[in-house]
């Protein structure tokens, strides 16, 4: 059996894309494991499904720390007691310290729905119908300081149509989302992802021996 990566997911709400990487797991395609789910919203679905599978599942109550680095002092406690390697979030709702980004530098990836650098932050699907964008997406990156603006791994472009609302066109785009997060931790597992600057390469896969 292959080795599987060991991912921490952080998730504040619905937790859907949690779900397509645990399911992207067990079905083989991804070689990677969710060892721990942590929440900062008490009743997050996304703690809840984590439950189902039997995941290990922690919210982490904002109002016991008195700064976002002793919140997340705690949050990087939990995943070093769980041997992280990867740090996944997954409509997490809060900024990550400096101190959180230089524990886990160049491993932790974030999904954003709207083709970056266009859109970042909150309400992406509807500002680009606001806007009248013809297409947009999905990003997955690496999280960096700033607020969406980290090396891109992967994009998927939707159509944008003519009659969608933020709701329709959050719809479509969400199904791009389960599809490229799983792939982008799937190359990060195999070791192929470089960060060159603000450039993510990606490497060739070793040719399986005798195929
Ligand atoms: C997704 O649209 C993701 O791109 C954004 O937050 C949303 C989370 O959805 N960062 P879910 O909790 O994974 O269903």
């Amino acid at each position: 059996m292959k080795r599987q990566l060991r991912l921490g997911v952080l998730a504040s709400g619905r937790g859907s894309n949690l779900q397509a990487i645990i399911e992207a797991g067990k079905a083989g395609t991804v070689d990677a494991l969710v060892v721990i789910v942590v929440s900062d919203v008490a009743n997050a679905r996304a703690l809840e499904l984590a439950r189902r599978y039997g995941i290990e599942a922690v919210f982490v109550d904002p109002r016991l720390h008195a700064t976002n680095e002793e919140f997340d002092a705690a949050v990087i406690d939990l995943l070093r007691k769980h041997e992280v390697e990867l740090v996944c979030l997954a409509g997490y709702m809060r900024l990550l310290s400096s101190s959180f980004i230089e524990a886990y530098a160049h491993r932790i990836m974030n999904i954003h729905p709207a083709l970056l650098p266009a859109f970042p932050g909150l309400h992406a699907q509807r500002k680009t119908v606001q806007y009248g964008s013809k297409f947009s997406g999905c990003t997955v990156h690496f999280v960096d300081e700033g607020i969406d603006t980290g090396p891109i791994i992967i994009q998927a472009v939707v159509p944008v149509l003519d009659d969608d609302t933020e709701e329709t066109l959050s719809a479509r785009i969400l199904v791009s989302e389960h599809q490229i997060y799983p792939q982008a931790i799937q190359l990060f597992a195999e070791g192929r992802l470089e960060i060159r600057g603000r450039r993510v390469c990606c490497h060739e896969a070793y040719a399986s021996q005798g195929g």
